[in-house]
């Protein structure tokens, strides 16, 4: 499928939003991704381009603690508005705890998955601290693991789960 690029589409929007906590503008045209701007724009490497298709999941990013494609995502859509990625849970001197029991884990092998699905679990842990492992499968149905076969993963997150989800 081809998508026209129509004069519209080439209109520049200044789109103003949180990143990570962070105010950021960026210039922006119509059809551009929040994927494509935290990339090329702000330098956001954590969020993976995979499939661009909406499939994959590796482009996850939170808007106001949801978790979004990143690729289906009009930039335009965040303005006024808060994206987190996981840059904004934590580094190396201080993990996340999904990011300390990712580790723990092994959760991350590649690690090419690993940012979209630390965000999609915490997502669903803010939402709901103690979840059932059924509920855990149906959270991260949507983030693709081509490594782990996502035994450790689920077990990562229950663990943080076994720890009051945050
Ligand atoms: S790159 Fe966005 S879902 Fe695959
Ligand atoms: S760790 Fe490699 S794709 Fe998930």
């Amino acid at each position: 499928m081809s998508v026209a690029t129509t004069p519209a589409a080439q209109t520049e929007l200044v789109v103003s939003f949180t990143l990570n906590g962070r105010p950021v503008q960026v210039r922006t045209r119509a059809l551009d991704s929040v994927l494509a701007v935290l990339r090329e724009q702000l330098q956001i490497g954590s969020v993976r381009v995979g499939c661009n298709e909406g499939d994959c999941g590796v482009c996850t990013v939170l808007l106001d603690g949801e978790p979004h494609r990143g690729c289906l995502l009009p930039a335009f859509v965040a303005e006024g508005r808060e994206i987190t990625t996981v840059e904004g849970l934590g580094d190396v001197n201080q993990l996340h705890p999904l990011q300390r029991a990712f580790h723990e884990h092994f959760a991350s092998q590649c690690g090419f998955c690993t940012p979209g699905m630390i965000l999609t679990a915490k997502s669903l842990l803010d939402r709901s601290p103690a979840p059932s492992r059924e509920e855990i499968v149906a959270a991260i149905s949507g983030n693709l693991c081509r490594c782990t076969g996502y035994r450790s993963i689920i077990r990562a997150i229950e663990s943080v789960a076994q720890q009051g989800g945050r």
